[in-house]
């Protein structure tokens, strides 16, 4: 898949993200309704001088799921591990990461979805009654064995929450679902991205950039760094709203935060099928992409702006993406 400065998911130009990620509940932009639960039990935990509950951060990428994962371990102030679930093959592999708990770690895994089901079933007893269940030799000779494992808080994170099995779902007590970012959050995350970066930006070029960054802080962070090469380069260094808009529109980023992919899907709704509705794998067909490339990466954000609608019958798109598209709308169509 070609590269979208648009994208939420990671790519490479993304690295630096850890230099700018904020490490405090306090400076945790949004979010509120997760951050202010969170708030309230890890001070009941600090109170009790019990461990915080396993935790499950879900939500698309980008939306600062490992982020705040650091930020519950900073706040308990305990040591945090990692661990992500592509890369946990073998039960050893799991049981090795567990091993080396410490008494009130936080172990994070990052894409919790991905592990295998039958080593998910190591998890649960770790995770019930810090318990570890191993079984060693093979064939004739295996038994099993049973470690105990200090008491530690788990945080899975996932982008879709359906995929994971639910005996694993319901052993989190706390599952916080992060949401899209208003345009004031927004901006005040790219304000705060200025700063730490120490790279001015005036008010009102912040606000344009929150607009455009389809409700996700790594997006907003990306394309400031886009914008403030830029302002280096043609200007004086200073972004400004001229130099923000010129850099967008050059950058092939509409005022919404759309790019060629999302016209081109909106487009092809509204030449090949009317506008729709129109059944998901006709759609994947007609713009030669998978289903699920659509479901995952392409619609959500244009379903959030409500560009899009899912209906039983297959996607439409709305009034609003003619009107955006500056397409006229068949008479009775609405
Ligand atoms: N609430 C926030 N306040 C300020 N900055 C944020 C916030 N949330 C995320 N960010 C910024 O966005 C970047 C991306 O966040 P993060 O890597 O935590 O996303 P994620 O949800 O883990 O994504 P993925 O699903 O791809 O793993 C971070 O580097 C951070 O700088
Ligand atoms: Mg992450």
């Amino acid at each position: 898949m070609e590269e979208r400065i648009v994208t939420n998911y990671k790519i490479k130009e993304d690295n630096f993200e850890k230099t700018i990620r904020p490490d405090s509940l306090d400076e945790y932009i949004g979010q509120t309704e997760a951050k202010g639960n969170l708030e309230v039990f890890i001070k009941a935990s600090k109170l009790r001088e019990e461990v915080l509950d396993h935790v499950l951060l879900y939500g698309p990428p980008g939306l600062g799921k490992t982020t705040l994962a650091h930020i519950i371990a900073n706040e308990l102030e305990r040591n945090i591990k990692t661990a992500s679930g592509p890369s946990i093959e073998k039960s050893g592999d799991l049981a090795a990461v567990l091993s080396t708990l410490e008494p009130g770690d936080v172990l994070f895994i990052d894409e919790i979805h991905r592990m295998p089901r039958f080593i998910e079933e190591i998890l649960y007893p770790a995770m019930e009654d810090f318990t570890l269940d191993i079984i060693i030799g093979s064939d004739g000779q295996s038994r099993s064995l049973k470690i105990d494992l200090p008491p530690f808080t788990l945080i899975g994170s996932t982008t879709r929450a359906g995929d994971l099995s639910s005996p694993l779902r319901d052993r989190f007590g706390i599952v916080l679902k992060l949401q899209y970012y208003t345009e004031e959050e927004l901006y005040k995350i790219v304000k705060r991205t200025s700063r730490v970066l120490n790279c001015e930006i005036s008010d009102d070029a912040a606000l344009e950039l929150a607009k455009r960054s389809r409700g996700t802080p790594r997006i907003a962070n990306r394309l400031f760094k886009r914008v403030r090469d830029f302002a280096m380069v043609e200007g004086d260094g200073h972004i400004d709203l001229a130099i923000c808009k010129d850099s967008l529109a050059r950058l092939g980023v509409d005022n919404l935060g759309l790019d060629n992919t999302d016209y081109n899907l909106l487009e092809s709704i509204i030449n090949k099928f009317n506008g729709g509705p129109v059944g998901i794998d006709a759609l994947a067909s007609s713009i030669g992409e998978e289903a699920t490339t659509i479901e995952d990466v392409y619609e959500p954000f244009l379903l959030q702006l409500g560009l899009l609608k899912r209906t039983s019958r297959g996607r439409m798109v709305t009034e609003m993406a003619y009107k955006h598209l500056n397409i006229k709308v068949e008479d009775g169509l609405f």
